[in-house]
């Protein structure tokens, strides 16, 4: 919980400025922030005229902690359209509040960006689902997370009790379903669940959670989705379905298994965000 706001708006806004260096004129400023999640990190290798920033040379981001989320925020272009990358993110099982790790959401809103695309590796849920495939998330549950917005309301960001009917832009739902449909790649439909972490659910969890009707569960994107809509900024979210959620799996889950699940389904997943990418607009 943010309960120091001078210091935590003197970190947002020295970040900014420290990006801003980095972008001479405001034609340079991109209005898409993509967040590279397990799988996606390929991307990065895809953006054109890239200038890579480490976490720890921006004042005031936290620094990542977890091995294969290198911690490093790109500029450049994808499909022709400016883009920030986050190359690794926080979580709050590293031991961040969430108000620290979504300090980079209020950053990247200080810049302009727009649309926040967020990708994460998630356990699935649905009875159609196979490791490797992808959903798009169209509505989350956030019961279990500690809420970003909790201490004093940010006024310049956005309003103390925000709606949250409109968190996952429909049109860009709309437009993954479609581009997903073009490209043949599978995209399933569904609520995200956060959980904290790092533990994985328990069966009678997932079995609850299934009865909610959610589609996956993961450690990451709640948090993030809802600041940037406290930002009034678009958020855009896919998780790639790196494993059978407990209990539905009828093996341990393993971190292995959620990283080598997560590299296979890595070139349709770039596939979809870099297509969508290109015919996104603003
Ligand atoms: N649960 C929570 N987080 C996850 C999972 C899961 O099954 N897989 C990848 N991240």
């Amino acid at each position: 919980m943010i309960t120091d706001v001078a210091s935590y708006m003197n970190s947002v806004d020295s970040a900014a400025e420290y990006i801003k260096g980095f972008l001479p004129t405001a034609k340079e400023v991109p209005s898409v922030c993509i967040v590279l999640g397990s799988g996606l990190a390929p991307l990065a290798s895809e953006c054109e005229d890239c200038i890579s920033i480490p976490y720890a040379d921006i004042p005031g981001f936290p620094v990542s902690t977890v091995p294969g989320h290198e911690g490093r925020l790109l500029i450049g272009t994808l499909e022709g359209k400016r883009v920030f990358m986050m190359s690794g993110r926080f979580h709050y099982y590293e031991g961040y509040d969430t108000s620290v790790c979504t300090l980079y959401v209020r950053v990247m809103s200080k810049l302009g960006v727009k649309l926040l695309f967020l990708t994460n590796a998630a356990g699935g849920l649905l009875d159609e689902m196979k490791p490797s495939d992808l959903m798009v998330i169209e509505d989350h549950f956030s019961f279990f997370c500690d809420s970003p917005l909790r201490g004093p309301n940010l006024d310049e960001f956005g309003v103390r009790f925000p709606d949250q009917s409109f968190i996952y832009d429909k049109e860009c739902v709309k437009l993954l379903l479609e581009t997903s449909r073009e490209l043949g790649i599978t995209l399933h439909k569904g609520i995200y669940s956060y959980s904290k972490g790092p533990q994985y659910e328990s069966p009678a969890e997932i079995r609850a959670l299934k009865m909610l009707g959610v589609g996956a569960v993961g450690m990451s994107t709640v948090p993030e989705a809802i600041v940037a809509a406290h930002c009034g900024m678009k958020v855009a979210a896919v998780s790639c379905i790196s494993n059978l959620a407990a209990g539905i799996s009828k093996t341990a889950l393993t971190h292995e298994e959620v990283m080598e699940n997560a590299n296979k389904s890595s070139r349709s997943n770039c596939d979809l965000v870099k297509n969508f990418i290109k015919k996104w607009s603003v």
